[in-house]
Order: C-alpha cells, then structure tokens, then sequence
C-alpha cells in the first residue's frame, strides 16, 4: 500500500496577477510533490486562488468588473504561471466554485455543533490589504498620517455585528498540540515565533463579515459571508472532497502531510487553522513549512516601490527549468532571499551550463563519435570508476534526508557536487587521449560517466523536470525506470543503449 502525502501551497488572491513570491512557493511545493512521486508516495499536490473578500470586491469596482469577472482573468493567470513552471499540481482549486462553497458551509455547521461560533459585535481596525483584523496596539502611524497594520499596509476602523469563533476555548488544546510536535512547524525560528503567540493568550476572532455579499454565505444567515481566511483554509479539506463524501477515493488524502505557505501567513495556519479544525473535529495535518520572502535586492517587492518581478519575463528570458534551479538554490528554504538577474545567470552559467550541461555534451558527443552513439560494454571497473558509481548510489539517501526536511537547498547542491565530481573524473581518466591507444579503457571511462550521469538525471526530475527528462530520453532511459528505486546497480544502464546526439540543456546566458 502506497504511503498518501498531500501537499498543498497557500492559495493566491486573486486580486492581481502572479509575481516571483507566488513562482517561488510554486516551485518549493512541486519539487516536493515530485520528490515524493518519484519516491513511490501516492501524492496529491494542490494549489488555487482565493477568490472571496473585501479586496477582491475593491479592486474589482476599481476596475470596472464583478469581483468574478476579476477572479477569472487572474485565475487564468495563475494557471496559465503553473504551466509555464511546469508545475505538477493535481488539482487547481478556486474557493468561488461549488464544491469548496459546500464544503465550507458543513465545516462552519460543525463548528457550531461544537458550540464555537457566537454573535457579538466588532469594533476594531481592519486592513483589507491583509484581509486581517488588528489591534491597536498592532498598528501604527504612518508618515502620512495613515493607520497601518504591523506588515504596513492601511487598517481602516470598522463598527458591526460579526460572528467570533471561540478560539479562547483552544488556548490549551493548541499549545499542548505545539509542545507535543515540535516539529509541526518549520522552520524554528516561526515554531518558536508561534508557540510565544499561543502562549501570549488567545483571543476570539471574527469569523463572519456583514455588509458584503462577496463570500460565501454563513449558513442560516445569509446577511453575513465567512471571514475570507475561514473560507480560504477551508480550501486544503475541500480538495479531498472529505466532508463532501468521506468515502470518496480523495478522501486518504486528509489530512495533509505538508502545508507549503510564507512566512507572514504562519499564524493563520500554525494557529487559528488548527483551533478550527480541532472544533470541526478534523484530524490535524502533520507540518505547516513556511518559507522566507523573495526580494529584489535586499528590499521587499511592492506595486508602489515599482520593483516587482514577473515570473513570466524571467521564464521567457532564462527558461523555466533555469528560474527553478536559481530559485531552489539560491535561497535557503525557509529564509528570505535576493532574486535579480545577474545572479540568476552567475547561477546557471556556472551550475547548469558550465556544470550539468557541459558534462552531459561532453559524454554523450564521445559516445555518438567513438561508440556508435551505444552505450560501450564496461571492461574491469578500477577503483576510481567504482567510487564515482557508489558514490552516485549514495546521492539518493543523503539527498532524502535533506528533503525529508525541507533543505531544499542543500539536497540540490549535493547533486551539483556529484556533478562537479564526475566532471573531475572526466578530465582525470581524459577518455578524448584514450580513444586513440586504449579503447577497451575508453569504454569503462565512458560506461562509468554515463552510469553517473543516468543517476543525476534520475536525481535533477524534482527541480529541474524538463532538462532531467532531456537526459533521460538522450540516455533513452525507460519512463518507467526514472524513478528512485532505480538508483542502483541492478538497474544500471545497460550497454548497446542507443544514445542521442547532445542537445543544450541549459543555455549559457
Ligand atoms: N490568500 C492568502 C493565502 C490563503 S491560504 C489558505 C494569501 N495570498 S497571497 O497572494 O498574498 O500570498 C500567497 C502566498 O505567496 C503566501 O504564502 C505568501 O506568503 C506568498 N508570498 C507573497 N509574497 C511573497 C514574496 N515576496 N516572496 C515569497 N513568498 C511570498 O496570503
């Protein structure tokens, strides 16, 4: 029986377009899920838009559209950034259709069958930017004499009758939660950031709007729709069609193993998520990760700062799979990270370019010369020959332990290093000399690097998908033989295996 894993990443608003932020949790979130696959998990990777909300009805009037109209368009924009990423979600979810309306409206029933949703009234400042309610002691003044919340967008005072969730009654059940699984959030510094929050006390919090017809209905009062990050969290249950039909093929999949979101979300997930899921009476998910911010050299990206970047111009300049690899790298998963494109192209110069593609031309052009464009029968292995091999059949556990926890970072560079040893093996065996007075040699070299390189293609599927297919299919590797339990000598690349003529993996920038 396949071990289910479920991955998600927080749903974007769909008040605008993707920027490199929403590129960046994408790509985290699918070399994770294919990491998985590739692993033998039976997973289910999901992302969406969230689609209800003041914002959205704001920026919609703004426009001069219905906050749906507005919804579709930026939809599109996302799924068509998924795309473009090739990103391996299973599912797309939109919190304005159907099956996540419904599966809503029953977790607010649960809810109140638990007796934790009450009326009361709200007075207190309200950031529309954040969609967050605040206290006044979590704002402040700005230089222009605005009220703004702690991230610095503009809160506004609002007066009106609301429904609270009685988040209170979970202060001890969430901390004992949080004590209990250290590791529930990732990384350390937002557990401990987490667990000084719950322990500051809990509060109730507002759970319905009023005065808004854009969200979703609370049920038996239709003058009042969902707070839209109710509705919003709502998401990860409705994609397993749980509270819909629980006997439902879907439903293994709750609760997920793997919440993917940023770092200014946290609270939300590590916090009011699980008090609301406690209440329905929902098994908990088993991690919450929250990774850094991208920035644009050193500063935070904003519309008004006028320095965002769109994933889709570095793709049409770099390539995907190069955005990927820099994006993954670069940045420490988990910590904030620069994004520009100088580094962008430092990086795949020098790791993909010079390192992973140049080694995949330089082997397979030998090959198509000297061997018939075959994979050459191996003579003795030497010592050498036999450590760069075991070495790459070690490349699968260490780089797990690093996903297992969420170094994403780390587990790339160690494929990179193994690379970066197979191209120093290559300049130290100098096969190109071999070829004209030591053939039999030159078929070992060459069988040996090849073997690697079948291993780090196998290794590269996660993170960089296209280029790794690439050289599978030059090595013609099977589809069904790409996964990791074939990192191994039994399934070692057999001799006779027609190679292909070496394409340009990545080009040089
Ligand atoms: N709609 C909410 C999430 C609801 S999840 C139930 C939301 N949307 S968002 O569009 O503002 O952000 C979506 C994700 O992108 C969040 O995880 C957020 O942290 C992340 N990022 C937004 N800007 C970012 C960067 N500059 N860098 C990295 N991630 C960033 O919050």
């Amino acid at each position: 029986m396949q071990h289910p894993f479920y991955v998600t990443t927080a749903i974007a608003y769909a008040n605008g377009g993707p920027h490199i932020g929403h590129a960046y949790e994408l790509i985290a979130s699918d070399a994770v899920a294919r990491f998985n696959r590739l692993a033998g998990k039976d997973v289910l990777f999901l992302s969406g838009t969230d689609e209800h909300g003041k914002k959205m009805e704001r920026t919609a009037a703004a426009a001069g559209l219905t906050p749906l109209e507005l919804a579709n368009l930026n939809a599109k924009k996302f799924e068509d950034l998924l795309r473009a990423l090739c990103i391996s979600n299973d599912d797309f979810i939109r919190t304005t259709q159907e099956r996540h309306k419904d599966t809503a409206s029953r977790f607010w029933n649960l809810m109140c069958e638990s007796d934790d949703i009450y009326k009361g009234s709200y007075s207190g400042w309200y950031s529309v930017r954040d969609e967050a309610f605040y206290s006044e002691n979590e704002t402040f003044i700005n230089d222009d004499n605005s009220r703004c919340g702690p991230n610095g967008t503009e809160v506004e005072w609002i007066s009106e009758e609301t429904y609270f969730f009685r988040l209170s009654k979970y202060q001890d059940r969430v901390l004992g939660f949080l004590e209990q699984n250290p590791d529930f959030v990732g990384p350390k510094e937002r557990y401990n950031e987490v667990l000084s929050f719950v322990k500051s006390g809990l509060r109730d919090f507002s759970v319905s709007r009023a005065n808004s017809n854009w969200g979703i209905p609370v049920p038996n009062d239709p003058s009042h729709v969902m707070y839209v990050w109710v509705d919003a969290l709502v998401n990860y249950v409705t994609a397993t069609h749980y509270l819909l039909d629980i006997k439902n093929e879907k439903a293994i999949y709750w609760p997920a193993s793997l919440h993917v979101i940023g770092k200014d979300i946290i609270r939300f997930h590590a916090v009011y998520w699980i008090a609301l899921l406690m209440s329905a009476k929902l098994p908990l998910p088993s991690k919450v990760f929250a990774h850094g911010f991208v920035l644009n050299k050193g500063e935070k990206m904003s519309k008004s700062l006028g320095n965002v970047i769109d994933p889709n111009m570095l793709i049409d300049r770099f390539g995907s799979d190069s955005v990927r690899y820099f994006l993954l790298r670069e940045i420490p998963f988990g910590q904030d990270g620069n994004c520009d494109e100088q580094l962008i192209a430092a990086r795949v110069n020098g790791d993909l370019a010079n390192g992973i593609g140049n080694l995949t031309s330089r082997s397979l052009s030998m090959i198509v010369k000297n061997c018939d464009s075959q994979i050459p029968q191996p003579g003795e292995f030497s010592n050498s020959d036999r450590k760069i091999i075991e070495q790459s059949y070690a490349l699968y556990p260490s780089v797990s332990k690093e996903m297992d926890s969420l170094q994403i970072h780390k587990a790339l560079s160690l494929i990179i290093q193994l690379a970066t040893e197979v191209d120093r093996y290559l300049t130290t065996e100098a096969p190109w000399l071999l070829s004209n007075n030591d053939r039999p040699r030159m078929n070992t070299v060459l069988y040996t690097a090849t073997e690697v390189l079948r291993v780090i293609g196998i290794m590269l599927q996660p993170f960089t998908p296209r280029a790794a297919g690439k050289i599978l299919d030059m090595l013609s590797i099977h589809q069904d033989r790409r996964h990791f339990g074939t990192i191994n000598e039994a399934t070692r690349i057999r001799p006779g295996t027609s190679v292909c003529t070496p394409e340009a993996l990545f080009p040089r920038v």
